[in-house]
């Protein structure tokens, strides 16, 4: 039994001791998350990432998008806190980005990704927070996009020395490993493993069973319904994961209680409603019947 290295996620895997708030705790007690989220292509992303993190206990949520990402400022909870940087042509610029810099130094985790796009100025934020900066960091799609076409923000990653974690759906993976993404689908755990060892991260590969594996330990999450595939749900999963880590759960153990979470949040919804009409905006509603059925 000891070498089984392969496992079915089950609440008995997770650690929920941090749930438990001590009568005399604030907000720093519960940890800063920061997302550098949202473009004015993709601005839900940004408010999907952030509404997931703030609604699953974090302190403090900082999202850090471009102004021209603000439209969708009705949909935002009120609870995070905007630093509108300027963009160029609908993205985050670089020069703004730097002005932010003790901010982001306070912070406890620090998201990348969500809808920012690919471009030159993503690229250069992404290596300029892998050069200077020391804090967990959780990458989603356009993060990983971006360093599957630059060699140089791939080996800073692969040396930062704070926790990682990286969440690819398998056609990222695919991008990251330079594969078909065929390959991925045919042995996804060996393609998990092998971006958990290459960045020594945390790699969650998602899909219908999505993988969370350290290199070495595997965990495959059998909960969750085709209703979660719309665009969307990956930044929930992101907010969420992002949020755990703040209040002090490490990368895997926080990417274990997130993929469970987000999943169980989902297959509750399905009491009352259906897979057509269950939206990623719901799952963050959600939220708090799984935090309950797990607690
Ligand atoms: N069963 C269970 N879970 C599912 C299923 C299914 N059939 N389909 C999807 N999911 C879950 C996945 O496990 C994952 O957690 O829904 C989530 C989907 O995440 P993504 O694939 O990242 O999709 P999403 O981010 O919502 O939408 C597209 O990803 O490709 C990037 O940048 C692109 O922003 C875009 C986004
Ligand atoms: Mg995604």
């Amino acid at each position: 039994i000891k070498d089984i290295k392969v496992k079915i996620l089950t609440a008995e895997d997770l650690d929920i001791s941090r749930f438990y708030r001590f009568p005399d705790s604030h907000k720093g007690d519960y940890g800063k998350v920061g997302i550098v989220a949202g473009s004015k292509y993709y601005p839900g992303a940004a408010v999907l990432c952030s509404n997931a993190a703030v609604q699953s206990g974090c302190g403090l949520c900082y999202l850090i998008t471009p102004q021209e990402a603000l439209y969708f400022q009705n949909l935002r909870k009120p609870e995070i806190i905007v630093l509108p940087l300027e963009g160029k042509e609908g993205v985050i610029s670089f020069d703004s980005f730097v002005k932010f810099n003790e901010y982001l130094a306070k912070l406890d985790v620090l998201g990348f990704g969500c809808g920012l796009t690919r471009d030159l100025e993503v690229e250069k934020i992404l290596i300029h927070i892998l050069e200077n900066f020391q804090i967990p960091i959780v990458i989603d799609a356009d993060g990983l996009n971006t360093l599957s076409s630059s060699p140089k923000a791939r080996e800073l990653l692969a040396s930062y020395k704070s926790q990682k974690v990286l969440t690819p759906h398998y056609m990222e993976a695919a991008r990251v490993l330079d594969v078909d993404v065929k390959d991925v689908a045919k042995s996804p755990i060996d393609a998990a493993k092998k971006i958990a060892s290459e960045f020594r991260a945390i790699c969650v590969l998602k899909g219908s069973r999505t993988i969370i594996t350290d290199g070495d330990m595997v965990f495959i999450n059998v909960l969750g319904n085709p209703g979660m595939a719309k665009g969307g749900s990956g930044d929930v999963l992101t907010g969420i994961i992002l949020s755990m880590i703040a209040q002090g759960y490490s990368a895997f153990e926080a990417a274990k209680l997130s993929v469970y979470l987000h999943s169980l949040s989902a297959d509750i919804l399905l009491e009352k409603k259906t897979m057509q009409t269950i939206l990623p905006s719901d799952i963050i509603e959600g939220l708090n019947s799984a935090i309950r059925r797990l607690i």
